[in-house]
């Protein structure tokens, strides 16, 4: 029989669609949670607690109070969202960017830690589920 090209094509795209979800999975997030957790504890746990629940020591001294990373509205956050946060800093609060003082690396390894302690979860604001304590 002669060869038909032409007739693999079908075979072809079912393979690749059913690996599609395999791909996505295997895709790497940028950031080193425990090289985060270092600089988390160094830099930002005085604010933001040790465990990201917002009420680490310094916040006595505060006005406008550090966001609880395990809070609904955190956690609906995209990592593009916390990355600017960190990255530039929030206005009129004592969060300044860090861009400076951290590499950008830095900054998604730290981030990673966050998403650890306090997964993102797209759906908090619709369907609350309880928030983790961590
Ligand atoms: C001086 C206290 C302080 C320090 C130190 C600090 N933060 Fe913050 N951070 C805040 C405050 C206050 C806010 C809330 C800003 C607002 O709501 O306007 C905040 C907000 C954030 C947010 C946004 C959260 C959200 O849901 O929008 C992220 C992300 C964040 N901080 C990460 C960090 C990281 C990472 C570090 C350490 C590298 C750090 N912060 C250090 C006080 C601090």
């Amino acid at each position: 029989m002669m060869y038909q090209p032409h007739k693999r094509i079908g075979l072809l795209s079912f393979i690749l669609i059913m690996a599609w979800p395999i791909l996505a999975l295997c895709q790497e997030v940028p950031g080193n949670p425990q090289n985060g957790k270092v600089l988390f504890e160094k830099h930002c746990a005085n604010c933001h607690g040790e465990k990201g629940t917002g009420d680490g020591p310094d916040t006595k001294f505060l006005l406008v109070q550090p966001a609880n990373f395990h809070s609904l509205e955190s956690r609906s956050k995209t990592d593009w969202e916390l990355m600017n946060v960190i990255t530039f800093g929030a206005i009129f609060s004592p969060m300044h960017g860090w861009s400076e003082r951290l590499t950008e690396d830095e900054r998604w390894d730290v981030l990673r830690y966050i998403r650890f302690l306090a997964p993102f979860n797209p759906i908090a604001n619709l369907y609350p589920l309880p928030e983790t304590h961590g």
